[in-house]
């Protein structure tokens, strides 16, 4: 297998149970990617990330460029290196978080100027000095930088934003050389289908001109820009069509959305990867997923439950902590009880997506799909 072949072992209505090849190892899908902003998946050792079976990692290039800058990972050996995990692993190019966290931000067609939220000082990224900060960080997979639009917005922003954004990925795409990475570009154009699609066709044009130039072609799609705030079922209009309308031998990679009936849901819709910061965010606020729903562990309830967390869980937490135990920690703020939930629910995303793949390959996903839309859990998320 050559770098970055994807194959389609199967499908099963829409969804799809690929193998990509990348530099450090395949990769399967569909997957949960679990975020390591500041390269750490905070509170979880690389160790325990490959025990979950983790397969790829996310770091995010806004918050490595910031501290403890890209210069300084690339004098390390790279992402890789530097936080001691030898998977796969994808940066996002930091388009997002610096609308997310950074103040004053100003856009061109030339890329993005901002205030840096770490001192101060003022940052402009053109979409070549993105690439250039992602190829030494040095993940597998890099994102081209782009503009999420927020929600609600007038249609005549999301269109601006694809605009910019489709500007952006000829110009990453240009720029992006390193060859044992390859480059994802991402789709915009928020809730409206029309606007998807043109960024789609975008997307398409860009690199059958890069392909007739010699150069390479995307290596997968993220579709971004949903989950800014819209209610769920507002995403399901557009995302079916969104996703099937992205090139059907490569990855289509949602962004940022990490709700577990969503995913489910979406694998059917014909998305292959996922990432959130959900799972451990929620872990460090003391709520646990689980097989009946979400379960916060500072209840009461959990004072004298010696029982397992999750019963039908195989994690390391359930297998060896009870109840009572994970809400003492999370009452007394230990870390060890952020860390442990943490665990679990991660577990959780990568089991169910584990699972989901089986479920394509036996060719059974609508099955999969009903069981979990009865199931106590599905309610719940
Ligand atoms: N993460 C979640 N949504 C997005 C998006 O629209 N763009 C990028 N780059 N990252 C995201
Ligand atoms: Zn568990």
């Amino acid at each position: 297998m050559a770098l970055f072949d994807c194959t389609c072992e199967a499908t099963s209505g829409h969804a799809r149970a690929l193998s990509y090849e990348t530099a450090h190892g395949t990769f399967r899908t569909p997957m949960f990617m679990p975020v390591g902003t500041s390269a750490t998946v905070k509170g979880v050792t690389t160790d325990q990330l490959r025990e979950l079976g983790a397969q790829v990692v996310l770091a995010n290039t806004y918050h490595l460029a910031m501290r403890p800058g890209a210069d300084l990972v690339e004098e390390a050996g790279g992402i890789h290196r530097f936080m001691n995990y030898d998977g796969p692993m994808l940066t996002d190019s930091g388009g997002f978080q610096v609308f997310s966290l950074a103040d004053t931000v100003k856009l061109s067609d030339d890329g993005v100027t901002f205030k840096s939220i770490y001192d101060g000082s003022n940052i402009h990224w053109t979409p070549e000095e993105n690439m250039v900060i992602q190829q030494k960080i040095g993940a597998d997979i890099a994102m081209q930088l782009d503009q999420c639009a927020p929600y609600p917005a007038e249609r005549a922003f999301v269109a601006k934003a694809v605009d910019y954004s489709s500007a952006w990925a000829r110009r990453c795409l240009a720029a992006h050389t390193r060859p044992d990475q390859t480059l994802f570009g991402i789709v915009q154009g928020g809730m409206h289908l029309d606007l998807r699609l043109e960024s789609i066709r975008r997307l398409r044009e860009i690199e059958d001109e890069s392909l007739a130039a010699g150069h390479q072609r995307f290596g997968g799609f993220g579709i971004g820009g949903y989950s800014v705030g819209e209610d769920h079922e507002v995403m399901f209009e557009t995302l079916g069509a969104v996703a099937r309308a992205c090139p059907e031998d490569r990855p289509r990679y949602l962004m940022g959305v990490g709700n577990p009936t969503t995913l489910v849901r979406a694998v059917r819709e014909g998305v292959d990867m996922f990432d959130c910061v959900l799972p451990t965010r929620t872990a460090r606020m003391g709520t646990a997923f689980s097989s009946t729903g979400r379960m916060n562990m500072r209840n009461a309830k959990f004072a004298r439950d010696f029982t397992p967390l999750d019963p039908a869980c195989t994690c390391p937490t359930c297998q060896n902590y009870t109840r009572a135990y994970l809400r003492h920690l999370v009452k007394q703020n230990e870390m060890l009880g952020a860390m442990l939930l943490s665990v679990h629910n991660l577990h959780f995303l990568l089991d169910l997506m584990r699972r989901a793949r089986e479920a394509v390959l036996a060719d059974a996903y609508e099955d999969f799909y009903r069981a979990w839309m009865a199931s106590p859990a599905a309610a719940d998320y």
